[in-house]
């Protein structure tokens, strides 16, 4: 009985060697490693990576993917490019990382699909206006620490997101710190200006500028005239030492226009 069992047995083994093979073969084409992967009836495909402890973004995410769940993992940036090539993207869930930065063009690519982006709960402080270059979708900004300040002032309006996104910037510090605009967001605050600082300090250098030109144009005219008033001097001196009258009635003359 042995002799016969043994090649069936091995048979089997490499039949399902085969088949193994294949299947981590086909899952590595169609889906992100270690991630989960389903299709829907309408054709698009989910990619899920919630919580797998990851500090960098897959790079072998399939083309063909509408939604991208990364919430729950350990990123704490997202490079340029990092989804270049996921045209289909409809749906990108980062909340729950440690986003504390997002690089210029962190988004590139998803400018004509994506319609929304989940970036909650991380540590974002400052806003970036050329990490959303292009980028329409409604955004998910909340639970983040926004550091409130003249530049994340001017950098609303720069950020192409769907408006509404941006009521998710609660200020969580701010500078000037006693404008008391912590946990306020910071487009429902609209009589609040954290430029005016900013703008008072330039207004003092200005200041200081344009008094130091002029003490060097008050300090150059009283040098001009005194070093004329020397060589007037010098010359009425000379004047003096001649003996004729001619030279009287010049000295007098001298003496009125230095005067
Ligand atoms: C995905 O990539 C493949 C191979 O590079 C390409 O043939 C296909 O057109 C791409 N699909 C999309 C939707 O970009
Ligand atoms: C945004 O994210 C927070 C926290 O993750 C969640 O509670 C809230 O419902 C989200 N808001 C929207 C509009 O999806």
């Amino acid at each position: 009985f042995g002799e016969i069992k043994q090649p069936v047995v091995m048979c089997l083994l490499l039949h399902s060697l085969v088949l193994m093979t294949f299947c981590f073969h086909h899952a590595a084409t169609s889906c992100s490693k270690n991630c989960y992967c389903t299709e829907s009836e309408s054709g698009g495909k989910t990619v899920r990576c919630s919580n797998l402890q990851l500090t960098e973004i897959p790079q072998d995410i399939p083309n063909d993917t509408r939604r991208v769940y990364l919430d729950f993992n350990l990123l704490t940036t997202v490079p340029t490019n990092a989804f270049a090539g996921l045209t289909q993207l409809v749906e990108l869930d980062l909340s729950h990382n440690e986003l504390s930065e997002l690089e210029p063009g962190a988004f590139r690519g998803l400018g004509s699909s994506l319609q929304f982006l989940d970036l909650s709960s991380n540590k974002l402080g400052n806003l970036t206006p050329d990490a959303f270059e292009g980028l329409r979708a409604r955004a998910n900004l909340t639970n983040n620490p926004w550091h409130c300040n003249c530049n994340l002032q001017m950098a609303m309006p720069r950020v192409d997101l769907e408006p509404a996104s941006l009521t998710g910037v609660v200020c969580h510090t701010s500078e000037p710190e006693k404008i008391g605009v912590e946990g306020l967001a910071f487009l429902l605050a609209p009589d609040i200006d954290l430029c005016v600082e900013m703008k008072r300090t330039t207004d003092v250098a200005m200041l200081v500028v344009m008094f130091g030109w002029f003490t060097m144009v008050i300090s150059y005219l009283v040098y001009y005239v005194r070093a004329n008033q020397e060589d007037a001097r010098r010359h009425l001196e000379y004047l003096k030492s001649l003996p004729s009258r001619q030279g009287k009635s010049e000295e007098s003359s001298t003496i009125s226009t230095v005067v």
